[in-house]
């Protein structure tokens, strides 16, 4: 059974011998301990789980939704954004509910990309970002994004070539993996930038609700233009750990949405209305607080696991917002890959190697703060003896 040559053209995966060694030493008993996936521990909220439990005994609820989402679904989300972000949505023409982040960036990439387009990728990113437009048969270009600019790209050195092919660029702010937040004015460079090339802008601001030291992240959307250039893809499964129930939207520019949307019809059949119903009761002001503690709880595993790093001997640099800690490998380490199995074998803890995000995660490492603080605290006091 041979598969298709779209299939072909994702690059073998390059952490067989790692993911090897890891089940080689569970397999001997070792009780090895993963910081590796960036997937919430703590349950979702009581009451979005009781708006759920409510909402599947109602037999309306059962049936296939429209793809469009309910309207009480896409006025939440258009209230969200009105009381977080300051940005007003029309919940008619500029929403459409997602069954994920996922999912959306996947599509999107089959509703705008055309063999011979290439889509300009964060690099270090989320892998979807690359592997989305390889699948619609276009081309990733990976935009480094440069520490020394505060993890952005630098869209002024985009080769000629590249931009003239480019129809989509996916940006992530807060940044997974490197924990970055969008430095000021840099939205605003990127409306000039889509407007002058005519390349839609995808954000992805999965991880909004994540932020420590009263840091507060904002919407793309809230830059003055941005509507007429771009999309943003808000997901709910990290800010309210509900990564399990795939509940997410597209808002932004209505052509855009439409498209989205026209594609949608073709591929999936919506949103379980369930989901939306809980996805209401997640974003209303009353899960704020429940918001606000899985903050707290993450910027004291941030501390820990910043301080046993410093131990360490490897220089970081807290996060300002993600639930990830991205730190570059110590001197003496040929790749990113060759520290992470020496880290495996002297304390199995499984940390990420930053290729596993781009070309331009090479040098660098990502630790998931998501591991429960028993194992945490036991993983970090391993990291600490590393030095
Ligand atoms: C940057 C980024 N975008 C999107 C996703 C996927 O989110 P969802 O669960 O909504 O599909 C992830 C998951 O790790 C992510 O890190």
């Amino acid at each position: 059974m041979k598969p298709s040559e779209r299939l072909s053209r994702i690059p073998p995966y390059l952490f067989a011998e790692l993911e090897r060694k890891i089940a080689a030493k569970q397999a001997a008993g070792v009780d090895v301990i993963s910081l590796g996936i960036g997937d919430p521990d703590r349950p979702t909220p009581a009451l979005i789980v009781e708006a759920m439990r409510e909402a599947v005994t109602e037999p309306e609820t059962h049936r296939y939704p429209s793809n469009r989402g309910r309207s009480d679904f896409r006025d939440a989300i258009g209230d969200f954004y009105a009381r977080r972000f300051d940005v007003q949505l029309d919940p008619a023409s500029e929403v459409m509910p997602a069954i994920g982040a996922k999912e959306a960036i996947f599509n999107l990439n089959l509703a705008f990309l055309d063999p011979g387009d290439a889509a300009l990728a964060s690099d270090p990113g989320y892998p979807v970002y690359s592997a989305g437009p390889l699948l619609a048969g276009a081309d990733p270009v990976p935009l480094a994004l440069l520490p020394e600019l505060g993890f952005v790209p630098d869209l002024d050195a985009i080769a000629p070539a590249d931009l003239k092919r480019a129809k989509l660029i996916y940006l992530n702010y807060p940044n997974n993996p490197t924990g970055a937040l969008a430095p000021e004015g840099f939205f605003e460079r990127v409306v000039a930038f889509a407007r002058e090339h005519e390349i839609l802008v995808v954000h992805d601001l999965s991880y909004s609700e994540i932020a420590y030291d009263g840091h507060r992240p904002g919407s793309f959307l809230a830059t003055p233009g941005a509507k007429e250039v771009g999309i943003e893809v808000f997901s709910l499964s990290k800010g309210y750990n509900m990564t399990g129930w795939r509940c997410a939207a597209v808002v932004g520019n209505s052509e855009a949405i439409e498209t989205y949307w026209r594609l949608k019809t073709n591929i999936d059949s919506g949103l379980f209305e369930a989901v939306q119903l809980a996805g209401i009761a997640a974003l209303s002001p009353e899960a704020d607080a429940e918001v606000a503690s899985m903050n707290e709880l993450y910027r004291i595993r941030r501390d820990l696991v910043c301080d046993a790093l410093a131990k360490a001997g490897v220089h970081v640099t807290p996060p300002k917002g993600t639930i990830y800690v991205w730190a570059p490998i110590p001197a003496g380490f040929e790749s990113s890959v060759a520290y992470c199995e020496h880290v495996l074998e002297r304390t199995a803890v499984v940390i990420s190697p930053g290729s596993a995000y781009g070309p331009s995660g090479e040098g660098w490492f990502r630790i998931s703060l998501t591991t429960p603080d028993d194992r945490l605290a036991e993983a970090v006091a391993r990291l600490a003896s590393l030095a």
